[in-house]
């Protein structure tokens, strides 16, 4: 495993230890939340841990199953007791970009229902001010057009994502829509641009996690660093 990948799977080990029987969990999208789904699998099976997974993605999903986790979803298990999640970049603020993995919408959901939303990230990750990632929008795919030319000339460099395996087509999300991401090296007003974002028609979610993040527990060399100090 390479440094990061272990720094990344420090930080999910240390947050899984926050759960406890019984609880509803939200399982996060992307590498490093699946390290702890797959810790929490192993949980589940080794040391008989009872919780239900909900899943923020259809390839969480598959892991989780993988793993044995049982799962459930919102329309049965609306509130969620702790979702743990990854991100793209944090800043000291446990302000988040989050979405490169596709899954923002279904994480947002999960993390807004959750009375705790942990994060696990490795050390790269941290940028205060927060930047140096692109931000993602997911679009309804009737309005991308038209949000595009907003975001242009808000100079805000607009990009429509595309697939990996198939570069002549837009990426579509779990729900069905398309995303834009936002070029800018710094977000120095993540709050300003994120009430923007949602003002415009067509905008669904945008990737700034802003306020939401109770801890964010970052892998090191040395162990793991948890923000807010002292949590
Ligand atoms: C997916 C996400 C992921 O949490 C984020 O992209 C981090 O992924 P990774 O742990 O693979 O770096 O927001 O939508």
């Amino acid at each position: 495993m390479t440094e990061v990948e272990q720094q990344k799977h420090k930080a999910a080990i240390a947050a899984v230890a926050e759960l406890r029987d019984g609880m509803i969990v939200g399982l996060g999208s992307g590498s490093t939340a699946a390290y702890a789904i797959t810790e929490i699998g192993r949980l589940v099976k080794d040391e008989g841990l009872s919780i239900t997974g909900i899943p923020t993605s259809r390839n969480s999903e598959k892991l989780a199953r993988e793993v044995g986790i049982p799962l459930t979803d919102l329309d049965q298990q609306p509130h969620v007791d702790i979702t743990i999640d990854g991100a793209d970049r944090f800043d000291e603020n446990r302000n988040l970009i989050k979405g490169g993995g596709g899954a923002l919408l279904r994480e947002k959901i999960v993390a807004a229902a959750s009375d705790r939303l942990l994060i696990i990230t490795d050390a790269q990750k941290q940028a205060t001010p927060l930047g140096g990632f692109p931000v993602p929008i997911e679009v309804i795919q009737f309005g991308a057009a038209p949000i595009m030319v907003k975001l242009q000339r808000w100079e805000l460099n607009p990009k429509l994502r595309m697939r990996a395996d198939a570069p002549d087509k837009p990426y579509v999300t779990d729900e069905g829509n398309h995303i834009i991401d936002l070029h800018v090296d710094i977000v120095d007003l993540p709050h300003e641009l994120a009430r923007r974002l949602e003002a415009l028609p067509g905008v669904v979610e945008h990737g700034l996690f802003l306020d939401m993040a109770e801890r964010v527990y970052v892998g090191t060399d040395d162990g793991v660093t948890v923000y807010p100090p002292g949590a």
